[in-house]
């Protein structure tokens, strides 16, 4: 009995020295709430002999009344004051709010659109969710091609799927604009490729494509090598290796000289297949042109030393904060 006396003295002590609700929900779980601590005290009333129950069961009642108003009073005067203000100096300066930086794949793509601008190319953006006309039967890859195989490319169960290159942007451009045409289509390409320092299921292309009624393949060599010194430096060698791209004829990768590391091939060119025109709805007989393709990620790890193409996706701070 004189235990329940000494509590309730303690506790009404503790609430008057509460001044915020947290605090007091803690209070009221300590006391209030099924598991708190008058429930223990009620819950010994029938273990008690008859007549000491009466007493006992009388007082901790009394002090539950007692607690209870107490504790109501006191959330009131809590609640009607106004939160404590916390010291805040409105006239010192202002800390410098930290200032991101562009992703190295944003960086890389803007440094060369940017390059591509001054050459009159602009940028545009197609669809990442495709149909297999862009992505396949318009760019001349025959039904039975291995690329169209579940395996190496993401439907969705309606039948879309998600685009294995950019250059589904080709015949969408094409099919809205008309010729003389210079293009760039950056964005986001997807293969159920095995991530590795090298692979992953999804990296980034930029697409370019120029069509008019003279574009020549020396217009294809002169461009892309003004780019890539750009890019990499004045005096980086470059290759031109013949190729095979099923929208291209003729067709070509370019590879670039790095260090000892020998050719590293970083795009996919060529002049623009008849069939493709065909499929855009443009006369093959009247207009001429080229395209290319390259890996963002490529040239964005050998510009700035990147061993994993992982860093990229992996959001870490260490790795993004060095650009
Ligand atoms: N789309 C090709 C690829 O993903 C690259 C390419 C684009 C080649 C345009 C030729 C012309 O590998």
């Amino acid at each position: 009995m004189s235990d329940i006396l000494r509590v309730e003295a303690n506790a009404i002590r503790e609430l008057n020295l509460i001044t915020d609700s947290e605090t007091l929900e803690a209070f009221r779980l300590r006391y209030f709430s099924k598991k708190g601590l008058i429930a223990e005290w009620m819950a010994k009333i029938p273990t008690l002999a008859p007549e000491e129950r009466r007493q006992y069961g009388a007082s901790v009642n009394q002090v539950k009344i007692k607690l209870e108003s107490l504790f109501e009073e006191q959330k009131k005067s809590i609640e009607s004051k106004p939160a404590s203000p916390k010291f805040f100096d409105e006239t010192l300066p202002c800390p410098e709010p930290p200032v991101g930086s562009l992703h190295p794949i944003r960086e890389t793509i803007r440094e060369i659109a940017d390059i591509f601008s001054r050459l009159g190319f602009s940028t545009v953006d197609g669809p990442e969710i495709e149909t297999e006309f862009y992505n396949f039967s318009a760019l001349n890859i025959p039904l039975d091609h291995a690329s169209r195989d579940s395996f190496d490319t993401f439907y969705t169960k309606q039948g879309q799927l998600l685009r294995s290159q950019t250059s589904t942007v080709q015949v969408r451009v094409m099919q809205k604009q008309k010729p003389p045409l210079r293009i760039l289509a950056p964005g986001r390409v997807y293969r159920p490729d095995t991530v590795d320092a090298s692979h992953s299921f999804m990296f980034h292309q930029i697409e370019g494509l120029m069509v008019d009624d003279r574009t020549t393949f020396s217009d294809l060599k002169g461009i892309l090598h003004l780019v890539l010194r750009e890019l990499f430096g004045k005096d980086i060698k470059i290759r031109f290796r013949p190729h095979f791209f099923p929208f291209t004829e003729p067709s070509v990768e370019v590879d670039l000289r790095w260090g000892n590391r020998g050719w590293l091939e970083i795009l996919g060119a060529g002049m623009v297949n008849p069939k493709v025109f065909e499929a855009a709805g443009y006369d093959p007989a009247a207009c001429q042109g080229f395209a290319f393709g390259m890996g963002v990620e490529r040239i964005a790890m050998l510009r700035h030393g990147i061993q994993d193409i992982r860093y990229f996706y992996e959001n870490d701070l260490r790795f993004l904060k060095q650009f």
